[in-house]
């Protein structure tokens, strides 16, 4: 069949990848796409959320399967969008409708559904302008730090960790009437801050059946040590040490099937990736910090690669609710990445770098995400460029690979950081 992923980083390039290797697949398109999605399929340049655009390369490429990588279009409804056409109908669409999207498109909304059905998370309440003095009334019945998330969709930048109450009011306010975060921050969510180990664990979902596939650890922050501003994801490792058997059957037992009930009770449409963002408390019980309704970028790059069944395969049972059919085969190897990132990201940051060195590169797999192919040249095009990945026994040893060839690569005022996985020796 001929399939489109929707999406420009190193998780498109990741699925892209996959995808080439299964024999269901006749042709690929990406739309946008990078230079290295270019190198092995074919790129679209058409915005991820353009859907009239995304529907004529449907139907001029004979699109059979749609997989959507980033949550933009996806919280505008991009599935709805290709199921509601007549001329679309065929078309297979990997990723939840709108109302299913608002798990990561709203985070009242997300937290509202886990009360619900009662899956473990920081109590909380959610205000908008009108409520404003209640919420600093809430404030006050808080212990430090406090933790402030704009409602929608703000990029990975909605959430403020503030250990001052006076600090807090005044962020509160700022982001409710000031409107901080623009229309993401019309609602506030204020909610308890939660101790422990973070920890993200993906499920592929048909709405009703359900698979486990590998869980990571994403590097969140821009400097070593975890300090400094918030990034896309700095680097990750996949399995995380600390993930025993028994932790994932707590997260299975509390979190994924009463997420996946709740899907089904509400009416959802949902084949797709779910992405649990989790809090691990000293006790070892897990908490739900978000949903995402994709898959996680760097956490692609380390989560895909060990999965050894066909992806289009398991898309196919997805699509077609029978995802209880297929078994899903993880390779027992870890994974490492490591992104390389432009100077000044993830704040300002040039593009256009010439990019040298990637053909030197040995024995680890190279995810290109913000780079652009310019007369047989490959440019940065992003923040984050390049995510290189290592499978190996141990993580360790796969950190050690994927730097040995991080030396081989480089461009002008490449950063990347040199501490991935230390923290889980
Ligand atoms: P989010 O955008 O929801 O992923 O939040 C960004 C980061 O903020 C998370 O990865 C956590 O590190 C942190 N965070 C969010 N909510 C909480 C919470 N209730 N308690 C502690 N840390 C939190
Ligand atoms: N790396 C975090 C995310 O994809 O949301």
């Amino acid at each position: 069949m001929n399939i489109l992923i929707i999406g420009s980083g190193g998780r498109e390039h990741a699925f892209a990848r996959q995808i080439m290797q299964s024999d269901k697949c006749k042709s690929l398109f990406v739309a946008p796409g990078n230079a290295g999605t270019a190198s092995i399929a074919n790129n679209l340049n058409l915005a991820v959320d353009d859907f009239k655009g995304i529907e004529k390369a449907i139907l001029e490429h004979d699109i059979n399967m749609v997989v959507v990588g980033p949550e933009l279009p996806l919280v505008k409804g991009i599935t709805n969008y290709i199921k509601g056409k007549n001329n679309l109908k065929h078309v297979k669409v990997i990723g939840p409708d709108k109302k299913a999207a608002q798990l990561e498109g709203s985070k009242a909304f997300a937290k509202d559904f886990m009360e619900r059905y009662n899956i473990p998370t920081a109590a909380y309440k959610a205000f908008t302008k009108e409520t404003v003095d209640q919420g600093e009334a809430f404030l006050e019945t808080l212990h430090a730090p406090y933790v402030l998330k704009a409602d929608g969709l703000a990029a990975g930048k909605g959430v403020l960790i503030i250990d001052s109450l006076a600090q807090a009011k005044k962020e509160f306010r700022a982001m409710l009437m000031e409107e901080m975060f623009g229309e993401a921050s019309n609602t506030v969510v204020i909610e308890e801050f939660l101790t422990g180990i973070e920890l993200s664990v993906f499920v592929l979902t048909d709405g009703e059946n359900y698979k486990i596939l590998p869980n990571a650890k994403d590097y969140k922050r821009i400097g070593e040590g975890d300090t400094g501003l918030n990034t896309g994801g700095m680097g990750a490792i996949s399995p995380v040490p600390f993930a025993t058997d028994e932790l994932i059957k707590k997260v299975e037992d509390r979190i994924v099937k009463p997420t996946i009930k709740g899907i089904q009770e509400e009416n959802m449409d949902f084949v797709g990736f779910i992405f649990l963002g989790l809090m691990i408390n000293d006790a070892g019980d897990p908490y739900m910090i978000e949903y995402n309704v994709r898959m996680g970028d760097p956490e692609s790059e380390v989560v895909l690669p060990r999965i050894q069944t066909d992806l289009v395969e398991m898309f196919e049972a997805s699509a077609s609710h029978r995802l209880n059919e297929i078994e899903v085969k993880i390779d027992t190897q870890s994974a490492a990445t490591v992104m390389l990132v432009s100077g000044g990201y993830p704040t300002d940051y040039e593009k256009g770098k010439l990019i040298e060195g990637i053909d030197s590169v040995r024995d680890s797999i190279v995810y290109h995400a913000g780079t652009i192919l310019k007369d047989g040249d490959v440019l940065t095009n992003g923040g984050r460029v390049i995510a290189v990945t290592s499978l190996a026994d141990t993580f360790q040893e796969a950190i050690k690979k994927s730097y040995q060839n991080v030396d081989k690569i480089t461009f002008d005022r490449m950063y990347y950081r040199s501490d991935i996985g230390t923290d889980l020796l």
